[in-house]
């Protein structure tokens, strides 16, 4: 189709309307241009398609269709290759129901535990989330369905969402909250990126040029269209001035009509809504042309969903190997999770299941299990009937798996969660079932960290957050040792709320939350500070153990531009098959900037015989060692020493290796009167004039360093009067060394010179 051609044959008040949305969930189209009417979809972990009474929300019943595991879950298989097979399901979903885009992935930072929507985003990391992103998008996208990458940017909680200005430094931007979108762009190609409802820094992502136009397509090279989330056009045309193609869902022909007008008074140029209308046209052939079809078959999709949910799972703890438990022995459980499990947030996510499996019966396929209520999984009520069944069968039971979690009023789309505890009707009657058994299993389902104040008092524990409608099939397989779990966290799970980052600073107030922790974000905070948390980034145990050596690093030279390969050796040294996740982190050692700790730059997740050794091989590039410099308005690798650290958590270090890199350009510097003493020393080439011309002038005349000789040497040790000259700019050896001001201006000159050569 040639798009130009077809776009210079609309008239004005067809390109302006295809601007925006024929109702909730299609695009309209022009039938005497043969231009169809697409539809759009939710996404992110299955197909929420409407068909009558569309509602953003969910309220409305959509098809019946498959939940596959949320964003906190998948994140958490640290595995590329499953994420894009799960979006190459939904592609085909979506080619069956034709539905041209899918309104996710949703890579949002978890900058809070408290955000309602972190059971749908990907991780506190932006390299996790950026990797894992790309996957999904590659395995959708290989249907030729398009993805709608969300929610661009800096959303990160509910709190008046719609409205509130996030505050946020570039350089954070850049290194935290943009990263997984400019991954995602440059290695996937999405079809489509939906806008944010929030400001940032005091504008609206729908109509922030510099986020859209600029970052988006100048630098990234983002070819596809932009769409607004449901109703976050603030100024029409604005919008489109600033990148913003189509908006979502229908707003009557007001806003159409807005932009004719300003075409007409010569506000909007054509062109610009020409390039618009070409973007759109040119995402919605490229999936109408290759249209396909297909059959949904959902049967078949509950159990890919189960294998899926069943690479997701995080075993934090398993003191004495209480996992996995075995049919022969006397096993109760507690919970109403057991019966009615927790799989999916609530909002606009929100999947209507073709069916559900829980966890009791499918593991009655397996053992003999004595269940009893103890809560109900949707209120904090304690009911005594139901805790003394409980408890009377914990007593009699050689195991005990409680299911534990939050309830769906605790965190869903549209609200942040209050604080980080579960029920206390469950904390509490936890702590009384390890009282009277000593091998309790808690299995906790849940979006986002919770507080475990048991967490002393249980054997094991197993995250499984929200894994979907198949969830029970998946957590009886783990739970009785059939998959070896293999799941780690995408987020650290701190001790309690005042320890993250953000504390201080969520949700913010009057209309504006300030980012204030910068780029310390999740284990960047906790790992810098040397803090304790529950469980850090990065962990995950297994049934068997793995040994991480022979730490080797191949490079072809020393300038941050030689990519370098980062290998080690992987061995099962337990007695059961299983998977490891390798983490590679780098830590910059040069003192340039203020940096976290360490940082991810690369994983692998490697299946193991017992007894089988692997090597494991990851690379690394000038990004890898690169923070984002607003003096030179470009990402910039320093030169000097970094640490490389491998490990199977960002605490869990098990080989590490210090290297030297060189910088491939130095950080502009210009020196002026204010340049201190201690600035210019980092500059070799000025060794020789500092000894000649600015040491003897910053000791000015000889009776007073005699005076200071005889006087103040005690007052004065050497090292603060290093200190002092350190800090001392050059326009102050005026005052101390007594030297003019035209002698001053010639030192500076002479510096520049010597800088410059
Ligand atoms: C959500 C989006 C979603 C859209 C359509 C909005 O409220 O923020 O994530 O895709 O509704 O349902």
């Amino acid at each position: 189709m040639d798009i130009k051609k077809l776009v210079s044959e609309m008239t004005l008040e067809e390109k302006a309307g295809m601007c925006s949305g024929k109702d909730y969930w299609h695009l309209k189209g022009v039938e005497r241009l043969g231009i169809p009417e697409v539809m759009v979809s939710d996404g992110p972990h299955g197909l929420r398609k409407q068909d009558e009474e569309g509602d953003h929300l969910g309220v409305n019943d959509s098809i019946k269709a498959v939940c596959f595991p949320a964003g906190c879950a998948t994140t958490s298989s640290f595995d590329r290759e499953l994420i894009r097979k799960m979006g190459e399901i939904i592609g085909d979903e979506c080619q069956a129901e034709d539905v041209s885009v899918v309104l996710g992935p949703a890579v949002n930072i978890k900058r809070s535990p408290l955000c309602g929507r972190n059971f749908e985003y990907m991780s506190e990391d932006p390299y996790l989330a950026g990797e894992m992103a790309s996957s999904y998008i590659k395995g959708v996208q290989s249907k030729n369905v398009g993805v709608s990458i969300k929610h661009f940017a800096a959303n990160n909680q509910e709190h008046e969402r719609m409205s509130c200005s996030s505050e946020v430094d570039e350089r954070t931007l850049r290194e935290i909250y943009l990263l997984p979108f400019e991954k995602a762009v440059k290695e996937a190609d999405p079809y489509t990126v939906m806008c944010s409802y929030n400001k940032i820094n005091g504008t609206f992502s729908s109509e922030n040029e510099w986020l859209l136009t600029k970052v988006l397509r100048d630098e990234w090279g983002f070819k596809g269209y932009v769409m607004s989330d449901w109703g976050a056009v603030n100024d029409r045309v604005r919008g489109v001035i600033a990148g913003l193609d189509l908006e979502m869902p229908v707003t009557g022909s007001d806003n159409d009509k807005l932009i004719v007008d300003a075409v007409k008074k010569g506000i909007l140029s054509e062109k610009k809504l020409d390039e618009t209308v070409e973007r759109i046209l040119n995402t919605v052939f490229k999936y109408f042309e290759n249209k396909k079809g297909g059959i949904f078959d959902r049967e078949k999709d509950h159990e890919k969903a189960a294998d899926i949910a069943s690479e997701c799972m995080v075993l934090l703890k398993n003191e004495e190997d209480i996992l996995p438990v075995s049919a022969d022995e006397k096993l109760a459980f507690i919970g109403g999770f057991a019966k009615k499990p927790r799989f999916q947030g609530g909002g606009s996510s929100h999947i209507n299941c073709f069916k559900i499996s829980d966890t009791l019966s499918e593991s009655l396929k397996r053992a003999d299990i004595t269940y009893a209520e103890g809560f109900a999984c949707d209120s904090d009520e304690e009911d005594e009937q139901k805790i003394k069944e409980a408890l009377s069968a914990a007593k009699a039971a050689d195991k005990v798996v409680i299911f534990a979690g939050l309830p769906d009023s605790y965190e869903s789309e549209g609200y942040d969660r209050k604080h980080m505890g579960l029920p206390e009707c469950q904390n509490r009657l936890i702590s009384r079932i390890a009282g009277i058994n000593p091998n309790v299993i808690v299995v906790l389902h849940n979006g986002s960290p919770v507080e475990m104040p048991w967490i002393n008092e249980v054997k094991g524990v197993i995250e499984a957050y929200l894994s979907g409608e198949a969830v029970g099939i998946a957590l009886s397989r783990v739970l009785f040792g059939e998959v070896n779990p293999s799941g780690h966290l995408a987020e650290t799970f701190p001790l309690k709320l005042s320890d993250t980052p953000c504390y201080l600073n969520f949700p913010g107030k009057r209309g504006k939350v300030y980012y204030r922790e910068g780029v310390f974000t999740g284990y960047r905070y906790y790992d810098s500070k040397d803090m304790k948390v529950l469980f850090p980034f990065g962990h995950g145990l297994s049934y068997t153990s793995f040994k991480i050596d022979n730490l080797k690093i191949n490079r072809r030279g020393n300038k941050v531009t030689d990519d370098i390969e980062v290998s080690v050796d992987v061995t099962n040294i337990g007695d059961r098959k299983g998977k490891e996740v390798i983490q590679l982190y780098v830590s910059d050692r040069t003192g340039t900037e203020v940096r976290p700790l360490k940082e991810l730059k690369g994983f692998e997740k490697v299946e193991l015989l017992p007894g089988e050794s692997k090597t494991v091989t990851m690379k690394l590039d000038q990004r890898s060692f690169a923070y984002y410099s607003t003096e030179i308005s470009d990402w910039y690798a320093p030169g000097g020493e970094y640490d490389i650290l491998v490990g199977n958590s960002c605490e869990n270090i098990s080989v590490r290796e210090r290297i030297i890199l060189e910088a491939e350009r130095e950080l502009p510097f210009k020196a002026e009167v204010t340049t201190t003493i201690g600035e210019l020393k980092a500059y070799p080439q000025l060794g020789e004039f500092m000894e000649k011309v600015i040491r003897p002038a910053m000791s000015g005349d000889e009776e007073t360093e005699k005076n200071e000789n005889s006087s103040s040497k005690e007052a004065i040790t050497d090292e603060m009067s290093e200190a002092m000259d350190n800090y001392m700019p050059l326009r102050a050896i005026r005052s101390f060394g007594g030297i003019t001001n035209e002698q001053l201006y010639d030192m500076v000159y002479e510096i520049n010179k010597i800088l410059n050569k």
